[in-house]
Formats: C-alpha cells, sequence, structure tokens
C-alpha cells in the first residue's frame, strides 16, 4: 500500500495536477507546454485553476498539466477536438493548419512592443480573431501575451547576416520559416520540448524566444549568447472547444467565461514584469545577451520586413494594417 501510495503521489506531482477534483465536479484538464515557476503562462494557468476551484467550487474544477506532460505542441489541438482535453493556451504561431490569419501576429516587427500588441488584441480586428477557427470547433477565450522574441545561436548574432548558414528552430510556422529563411539561415520546426535537446546536441545553432522561455528551458546555457532583437511577439490563444463550452449549464458557463475574462486581463499586466525578472534571472546565472545599436538593429529590420509581402494575401492587407497602426 506505501508503494502504491508514494508511486501515486509521484505521478501526481509528476504531471503537475494540483487540483483535487471531488466526485460530481465537472473536470476540465488545462494543458500547456511551458514550465518553471516564473513564466507568464505558468502562473496565469495556476491563477485560473485557482480562482475557479475556490469559487466554482462543486460545479467546475480545473487540473493543469505544464511542460508537455499530458499533450505537447504536435498533439494538444486535436485531443482538445477529441474531448481528452478542455483548455490550452497554445502560441499563435501553432495555427497555421487551421488559419493563416494567426500570422498576422508573427509578422517581424509588426508590434513596437508588447503594448502595441495588447491594443491590437483589443481592437475590433483583434477580438474577431478569437472566433476565427469556430468552424473548426475552437473558441478563443483571450489573449495571453507571453513577450518579444530574442534569438539565441551557438555564436554571436550581431547581425543578421551572422546567422548565414545556420539552422534554426522555429514553431510550426510560415511566417517564421520565410523569416529565418530571409537571414540566408534555414528553419527547422520542432516541438517545444525537444528545444533543449536539439541546442545541446548540435541538431539546431540556435532559436528564438522569449525571455521567461530562455531562462525557464535553460537555453541559454546550451548557447553562446542572446541577441536582443525583439523582433517578434510570443502570445497565447488562451482556448476552449464549443463541444466543452456548450455542455456547460449557461450559468456555470457564465461564471466560467468571467474568470477567463478577468485572469486574461490580470495576466497581461503582469507579463513586462515577469519578462524583466526572467531577463535579469538569465544574466544572474550567467547567460550572456548582445544588445544592439541603432545601426545594427535597422539590419534586423530591413533584412526581415519583406517577409510582410510574401503573407499579404493570406492574412489580409486590412488587419496587417490594423496590427501596425497599433
Ligand atoms: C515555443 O514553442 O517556442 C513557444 O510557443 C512555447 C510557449 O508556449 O511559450
Amino acid at each position: 500500500l506505501t508503494l502504491t501510495l508514494s508511486a501515486l503521489a509521484l505521478s501526481i506531482s509528476a504531471t503537475g495536477a494540483f487540483a483535487n477534483c471531488d466526485s460530481g465536479e465537472i473536470v476540465a484538464k488545462l494543458s500547456h507546454v511551458t514550465g518553471g515557476t516564473s513564466h507568464p503562462k505558468v502562473v496565469a494557468a495556476n491563477n485560473f485553476a485557482e480562482r475557479v476551484n475556490n469559487e466554482m467550487n462543486g460545479k467546475l474544477c480545473v487540473e493543469v498539466y505544464p511542460n508537455s506532460t499530458l499533450f505537447g505542441d504536435s498533439k494538444e489541438l486535436e485531443a482538445l477536438l477529441l474531448g481528452d482535453v478542455q483548455i490550452l493556451a497554445p502560441s499563435l504561431s501553432k495555427f497555421g493548419s487551421y488559419s493563416p490569419k494567426y500570422g498576422v501576429f508573427d509578422l517581424p516587427f509588426i508590434f513596437k512592443d508588447m503594448d502595441a500588441a495588447i491594443r491590437f488584441t483589443q481592437s475590433e480586428a483583434g477580438k474577431g480573431l478569437l472566433h476565427e477557427m469556430e468552424d473548426v470547433g475552437f473558441v478563443g477565450l483571450g489573449y495571453w501575451m507571453s513577450g518579444m522574441k530574442y534569438f539565441s545561436a551557438n555564436k554571436p548574432l550581431i547581425e543578421p547576416s551572422d546567422a548565414n548558414g545556420m539552422k534554426f528552430r522555429v514553431q510550426t510556422s510560415d511566417v517564421a520559416k520565410a523569416m529565418i529563411e530571409a537571414m540566408g539561415a534555414s528553419p527547422q520546426p520542432m516541438a517545444f520540448s525537444e528545444v533543449y535537446g536539439a541546442l545541446q546536441t548540435g541538431v539546431v545553432d540556435g532559436q528564438e524566444n522569449t525571455w521567461s522561455n530562455i531562462y525557464t528551458q535553460k537555453f541559454f546555457e546550451v548557447q553562446d549568447s542572446i541577441t536582443e532583437t525583439n523582433h517578434q511577439l510570443l502570445a497565447y490563444l488562451f482556448m476552449t472547444s464549443s463541444e466543452f463550452l456548450d455542455s456547460l449549464e449557461p450559468e456555470v458557463r457564465e461564471q466560467f467565461l468571467k474568470i477567463a475574462d478577468e485572469v486574461t486581463q490580470e495576466a497581461n499586466l503582469a507579463v513586462k514584469a515577469a519578462e524583466a525578472e526572467n531577463r535579469q534571472n538569465i544574466l544572474n546565472a550567467g547567460g550572456k545577451i548582445n544588445t544592439l545599436n541603432d545601426e545594427q538593429r535597422q539590419k534586423w529590420v530591413d533584412t526581415m520586413k519583406p517577409v510582410w509581402k510574401k503573407f499579404e494575401s493570406e492574412i489580409g492587407a486590412d488587419l496587417i494594417e490594423a496590427a501596425a497602426g497599433a
């Protein structure tokens, strides 16, 4: 019995499911791929679960599975449609096979900073995109910002031409692929959970991500340095399935949506501080950060911005204009 119990405890802590759902409660599994304690998605997901579990006790119970422990990048969207998981928060760069429109968030240098990105998500155009995949059965609950992205590599990247001939891990995004190609480098789409190993073994030379991911996944340990390019946004679609949402009683659904909305707003207010903290955590742990002067930065802009034109017809010129002007 002792053995069984400790095995059970081990499996619970390994999956990260911390809620003790009571019998009779509807259980909603929230699966995501990030880890650590200081990551904005980890914090937001846990806050959401905590609020639902306190305020909706007896009705609904959320279990969180971080770190790709339940589903990783390649399976989670299908799993949501199959009803094997009820809530996700994938990066907006991972919806290419469902809609090309989310590519707008990936366009290099389209948002000056996260505030501009938040303004876009609050505009009519941005809010409209929450409903873009309802025909598939996906419902957007809100956008969670994660941060701006930076390149890391096994040698210092000061100008984009430094990346010539190198291999970079990208998310499954055609825009990201085109952006890496514009640098004269080769893109390797790969699930998030495989990135550390791929950097460590040299399957790829570099990757692009937020301070929070670079710190919590320890990418800085297996890279020469990180360059403060600020070239792209990383943000998530906090989402559920229409099947799950429709299965809830109206009153339960309303409370669930209200908490989702409040947690989203709170998460977006906290994200800049989390990013700044994780940038500092990288430096404290011995990671190296290359900053760019205006002239160097302009070279990154000039190299990558032509990518916009390539995607104009599939994303839509109006949407690009709305995002760029936010
Ligand atoms: C990545 O795959 O690099 C990110 O989307 C992971 C995440 O969820 O932050």
